[in-house]
């Protein structure tokens, strides 16, 4: 008896499934991944990557963390980032941050949480240099919201500026970079307005995402 077992009793049916359905389904996957989309993401439970975009196994590369960051001397990210532009050669890599984010609330309470409250450094960062467009004394959960939004932005900055997608672009390849936003209490995903596929772009995608992000929000 293992305290597993529920979920292998599951995992068999799911397996059974997909075979009944299509017997070639696993011989197919496992010689062959060719997936068009990286996803970069919370590791929110809430937030499961192929499940929102509808996407089958093989058809999305993902990578998790909390508070869906790009840290530039991230190796884990880094390498999950090269793999995907260099050798699966994916032609999106979506930036997914979501309303309700536990690492950004964090951040804007002033919660400690532990040893995650250095990582989330990099979020205070985005709301330190963001400062003047957040109402530090407005309603948390909308502080939120916005900080949310401006860190997906700058998460995609931060992939524009690695040394994979520059060189991916000096080389010519077809690779688009896009921020989105996910909702929690809806299911939906948001496009924020900043989409880069070209090298020298992100500076002004960024800045017009920003501006962008401010009068929606100004709009209600
Ligand atoms: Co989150």
């Amino acid at each position: 008896m293992c305290s597993l077992d529920g979920l292998f009793a599951n995992n068999r049916a799911w397996a059974n499934q997909r075979v009944s359905e299509d017997p070639e389904y696993f011989t197919r996957l496992a010689t062959l991944q060719a997936p068009k989309y990286l996803w970069i993401g919370c590791s929110d439970s809430r937030v499961p990557a192929n499940e929102i975009l509808g996407l089958a196994p093989g058809e999305v590369f993902v990578h998790r963390n909390v508070a869906n960051l790009v840290v530039h001397s991230d190796l884990n990210c880094l390498s999950v980032l090269q793999y995907a532009v260099d050798v699966l050669k994916v032609e999106h890599v979506m930036v997914v941050g979501h309303y309700g984010c536990g690492g950004v609330q964090a951040v804007v309470e002033r919660r400690l949480v532990g040893l995650v409250d250095n990582w989330l450094r990099h979020v205070a960062d985005v709301a330190f240099k963001h400062m003047s467009r957040l109402d530090r004394h407005g309603d948390p959960v909308e502080l939120g919201r916005r900080l949310v939004e401006l860190n997906v932005v700058e998460q995609v900055s931060n992939v524009c500026r690695t040394t994979i997608l520059r060189d991916a672009w000096k080389r010519g390849d077809k690779v688009e970079v896009h921020g989105l936003v996910y909702g929690l209490d809806d299911g939906l995903l948001r496009p924020l307005g900043i989409s880069v596929d070209g090298r020298g772009q992100w500076e002004e995608r960024h800045e017009a995402s920003i501006q962008t992000l401010a009068s929606m929000n100004e709009n209600g």
